[in-house]
This record gives structure tokens, C-alpha cells and sequence, in this order.
């Protein structure tokens, strides 16, 4: 049994937005009830207006949800995008926007900062449960208005495995991947919501296939985050390197 199928819902699906009601993936969660929270491990609540995710057996693993409208996404869209380290490592200039494909979306954070700099952001994601969080985010930021539904009116969701992409109708400027790491590279906030993500995914198994797929994705380059310790993907050097003090990005020209 995979570990997503050990998930309760405390909502009824009629209470959750149109958009995400209709999810096969939502709809088939059985409902918190004392004998689920006997066999079930994590709960996916609706609470003042957003999907968020609960680990039953460790109260520390709780509220854990995609949002772009926290002070610390507001703190980094303040930073000039070009001079962060991401923004480096997709070679951003002000004149052209690219067209970027986030194969790994994850919560998102990265996309939404990629869509903040003016790129159209095409973000897959693999998880039905992952793929709910960020499409309850993104509504979020659509309802919001102002700035950050003009945001979110560049970036697209779409529930798939980057793999089963067809590389000959799908063509971007750039791929960006961020794969599962081994536990411990992340801080503070984004640490619980990558541990409790980390217990729910299956590690990343096929390393060199999601960079060649990279690469016949894109155009112009792929760029790889990786722990700033970490090997290279699929122990493949990179043209280039962008590092920081917990992260870096590693740069791979077709
Ligand atoms: C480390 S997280 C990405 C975090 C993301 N960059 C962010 O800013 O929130 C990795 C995500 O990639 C997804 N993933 C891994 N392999 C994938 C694949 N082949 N296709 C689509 N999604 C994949 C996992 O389900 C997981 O949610």
C-alpha cells in the first residue's frame, strides 16, 4: 500500500472550492472518523479557506500547505529576481521573458517566484495529494487579486509525470528540476512541510532519466537545485554552477 493511501479527509467534498471538488483523487479519501484514525496516518483538512495537511502521529508535523501569499514568498518577491540566486541560474534578462517548464513543482514556491519575473511557468507536478495543496494555493492567489492573480495567470498546473511528457510537443526555453533530496538540506518553515513530503513521496528513482528528458525538453537549459554538498544529478557535471550557502544551482546546456 503507498503511503498515500493512508490519508483521511475531516471535510465533506461539498464544502471544498468547485475547482478542486471534482478531484477522483479528493473525492476517494476516506473520511476522518474514529476508526479511520486508527489505521489512517495523515489528514487533509479545509480550515479558514485552504487545503492543508495534518500527520496524525506527530503534532509537529502539522498545518503543512502550498501559499504564496505568506511575508516570507512577499520578502523574496521584493528581491530583485535577476540577482537571486534562481534568477542567476536561469540566465534572466530583462528583455526576454522565457518559457519555463517546472518538471517537479512540488508546493510550488520556485514556479510562483519564476512566475513573479515575468516567465510563462508550465509546473508539473506528479502526486494527486502534492497536485491538491498547489491547485488550492494557486486559487488562492487567482481570488486575491491585484498583483498576485496577474502572477498566477502565468503559471499553469498540470498533474502529470514530467516522464510520460511527449519531448516532441512539448518544447520549452527552459527545464528547471528540483528531485527529492535525502533528508536535512532545508530550514526553518520549509523544512516541516519537506519532511512530512519527504515520509509521503517515493525517493527519486531515476535521476538520469528526468535530466536526459530534461534535456530534450528544452531549448535553451536545464537547471538542476541541488544541496550545496550534493553530487551532481545522475553524477552528470554540469556546464556551469550557481552556489549559494544551503543550495546550488547546477546549469546543463543542450
Ligand atoms: C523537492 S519537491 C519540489 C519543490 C518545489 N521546487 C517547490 O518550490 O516547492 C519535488 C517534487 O517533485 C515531484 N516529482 C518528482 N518526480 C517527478 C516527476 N517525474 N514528474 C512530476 N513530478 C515529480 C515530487 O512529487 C515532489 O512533489
Amino acid at each position: 500500500m503507498s503511503a498515500e493511501s493512508l490519508i483521511a479527509r475531516n471535510f465533506a467534498c461539498a464544502e471544498i472550492p468547485q475547482q478542486l471538488r471534482s478531484k477522483p483523487f479528493l473525492a476517494a479519501l476516506p473520511e476522518l472518523t474514529v476508526a479511520a484514525e486508527e489505521y489512517c496516518d495523515y489528514c487533509l483538512s479545509y480550515t479558514n479557506g485552504a487545503l492543508s495537511l495534518d500527520a496524525l502521529k506527530d503534532k509537529a508535523l502539522t498545518g503543512v500547505c502550498s501559499n504564496f501569499l505568506t511575508p516570507a514568498m512577499q520578502r523574496r518577491l521584493r528581491q530583485p529576481f535577476k540577482q537571486q540566486l534562481l534568477g542567476k541560474a536561469l540566465g534572466m534578462k530583462a528583455q526576454r521573458k522565457q518559457r519555463i517548464l517546472d518538471a517537479t513543482a512540488g508546493l510550488g514556491t520556485d514556479a510562483f517566484l519564476m512566475a513573479a519575473s515575468g516567465c510563462e511557468v508550465t509546473a508539473i507536478e506528479r502526486s494527486p495529494l502534492v497536485f491538491a495543496l498547489l491547485e488550492d494555493a494557486l486559487l488562492r492567489a487567482q481570488l486575491t487579486g491585484g498583483s498576485f492573480a496577474v502572477i498566477a495567470s502565468r503559471l499553469t498546473l498540470q498533474q502529470d509525470d514530467f516522464l510520460c511528457l511527449d519531448a516532441r510537443q512539448h518544447q520549452f526555453d527552459t527545464v528547471y528540476l528540483d528531485p527529492m533530496f535525502p533528508t536535512g538540506r532545508r530550514k526553518a518553515s520549509a523544512k516541516k512541510a519537506m519532511t512530512l513530503l519527504q515520509q509521503l513521496l517515493p525517493a527519486e528513482d531515476c535521476p538520469e532519466q528526468l535530466l536526459s528528458h530534461g534535456l530534450e525538453c528544452a531549448n535553451k537549459r536545464v537547471v538542476v537545485k541541488r544541496g550545496r554538498r550534493s553530487p551532481p544529478l545522475a553524477a552528470r557535471e554540469p556546464s556551469l554552477q550557481c552556489r549559494g550557502s544551503t543550495n546550488r544551482f547546477d546549469v546543463y546546456l543542450p
